[in-house]
């Protein structure tokens, strides 16, 4: 039969959503609770509150709390029924968590989006409310104190990655040890490294003659826009909403962010072994000449450019003004806004090392983040958020008992932690070939040797932080493990 490969996909793009819940692994139905935390932590005398949703699966209870972090997205009772968050409950004798973050599901501290309450929208606040949820885990007050002496360990991919990071380094006293698969660590502006990873895995994965076609059909589609009857054509090649309006910059960075390059990082970011060579087939096809239909014909094959391409600026600056939480955009319009005040992180083409010419500029976001919520959110308000962030989190230095993974194909990869921050009590795995948010799927459940290798050594290490049992494939002395084995990209029959 054919093995089914579970690689788990990403968050911290444009289309925000939970990694794919895992296979359910446990007899228990999880629960689901409530818990009041307060809306500022920062403000002594302001005891306001929200109720903040999480999950619990309790199965294999002995311990040890085990919170998987909620990131920029809804939860749901998924990932506290498989993955390898509840192997490691298994192992260690744990209780498994799933937290929601403050905005995201339904966790609503108020009844709208409105930027009046989006300012209590910030990573310290959410991870305030993280350290509120296991104060009240261990207290007296959850389960008689069932918890009281019990070690905590964190479990995170992507942003929700860089939360259990910074758990550990801003409330050690609260927090054992942390895994962080994919958490980018460092805020910056302009991100144009993640173009440059989204080349290389395609140069990679595709072939050279892949990636110069991408580029050759880029140049194609610059100059045919350039032309009287151009943008008509391209509307219809690509199947936008309404004709491009090729005189205005911001409906040409819109098709190409919304329509072109995102729809790369999608195919990368998501990739399942086989997925990149099959795209540049469709890219380098030899019976289609013509280098801008061949760049359409995959364009517009793909499910997020359905049923159309949106290049209308002012559109998406009114999908994304709207306040409701049940807006199609709501969840985009609050990570934006933490990128806009706290990360940056813009996917911009400034790198000469990406096949998407300058076609998405870094003005761009800046304007987004203007029209999105107010002329008050501009570059200088965001220089100086990002700023914030990296003098609370952004050193570089690794805390000890911290597991970090990063995919050497994840275009992520670049924000998180050098190898020179690796220290023997934290350890760094780089597995090469692999994507976003790939090491946090049950053991055993993708093909990739390496990965499966890596998951086992982070179950090691995460049992030895937390309740201090050494294991074999532990002693390795190494504390940066760079896989070498080839990394097995087809499926494999079984
Ligand atoms: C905002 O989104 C909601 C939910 O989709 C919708 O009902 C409402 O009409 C939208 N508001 C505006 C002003 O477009």
């Amino acid at each position: 039969m054919w093995l089914l490969l579970l690689l788990v996909a990403p968050c911290l793009t444009l289309k925000t959503h939970e990694p794919p819940p895992p296979v359910p692994n446990t007899r228990n139905t999880p629960s689901e609770e409530w818990l009041d935390v307060r809306l500022n932590h920062f403000m002594a005398f302001d005891t306001d509150t929200f109720k903040m949703r999480y999950y619990v699966n309790s199965e294999f209870y002995r311990s040890t709390i085990l919170i998987f972090v909620g990131g920029e997205w809804e939860i749901s009772p998924g990932w506290v029924t498989g993955g390898l968050g509840l192997d490691l409950a298994r192992r260690v004798g744990a209780t498994l968590f799933y937290t929601e973050h403050r905005f995201y599901g339904q966790t609503r501290p108020f009844n709208d989006t409105s930027v009046s309450g989006l300012r209590f929208l910030t990573v310290d606040q959410a991870l305030a409310d993280l350290a509120q949820f296991i104060q009240y885990i261990k207290s007296n007050d959850y389960e008689n104190g069932r918890y009281r002496d019990a070690k905590v360990g964190l479990i995170g991919c992507s942003y929700a990655g860089s939360m259990a990071t910074w758990m550990r380094l801003a409330y050690p006293h609260l927090v054992d040890a942390a895994f962080s698969d994919s958490g980018p660590l460092f805020a910056q502006e302009d991100f144009p490294e993640y173009l440059e990873v989204i080349a290389e895995a395609i140069r990679s994965q595709g072939g050279e003659a892949c990636l110069n076609s991408i580029e050759t059909s880029m140049e194609g589609l610059v100059q045919l826009l350039a032309t009287q009857n151009g943008p008509a054509t391209v509307s219809n090649m690509f199947n936008t909403c309404s004709t491009i309006s090729a005189t205005a910059p911001l409906d040409l960075a819109t098709f190409f962010w919304y329509g072109i390059t995102e729809t790369f990082a999608y195919l990368v970011q998501y990739a399942n072994p086989g997925d990149i060579p099959a795209a540049c087939e469709v890219l380098t096809a030899s019976g289609v000449s013509d280098p801008v239909q061949r760049l359409a014909n995959w364009i517009t094959s793909q499910p997020w450019t359905q049923p159309c391409i949106e290049t209308r600026y002012s559109q998406v600056v009114e999908n994304h003004r709207n306040t409701s939480f049940d807006s199609p955009d709501a969840v985009m319009r609050l990570w934006t806004y933490q990128t806009c005040v706290e990360f940056g992180w813009y996917q911009t083409t400034t790198s000469s090392r990406q096949p998407f010419l300058s076609t998405v500029p870094l003005e761009y976001f800046h304007e987004m983040c203007k029209d999105f919520f107010s002329s008050y959110f501009n570059e200088d308000l965001l220089r100086s958020g990002i700023d914030r962030t990296n003098i609370f989190f952004g050193g570089g230095h690794l805390p000890d008992r911290v597991v970090t993974v990063l995919g050497g194909q994840d275009p992520w990869s670049p924000m998180g932690p050098k190898a020179a921050a690796a220290h023997p009590l934290a350890p760094l795995h780089i597995v090469p070939g692999v994507s976003h948010c790939m090491a946090i799927g049950a053991l055993d459940s993708t093909n990739i040797t390496e990965l499966e290798a890596v998951k086992r050594r982070v179950l090691d290490q995460m049992t030895e932080f937390l309740i201090g049992e050494t294991m074999a494939s532990a002693a390795s002395s190494a504390h940066v493990s760079m896989a070498l084995l080839a990394i097995m990209l087809a499926f494999i029959h079984v």
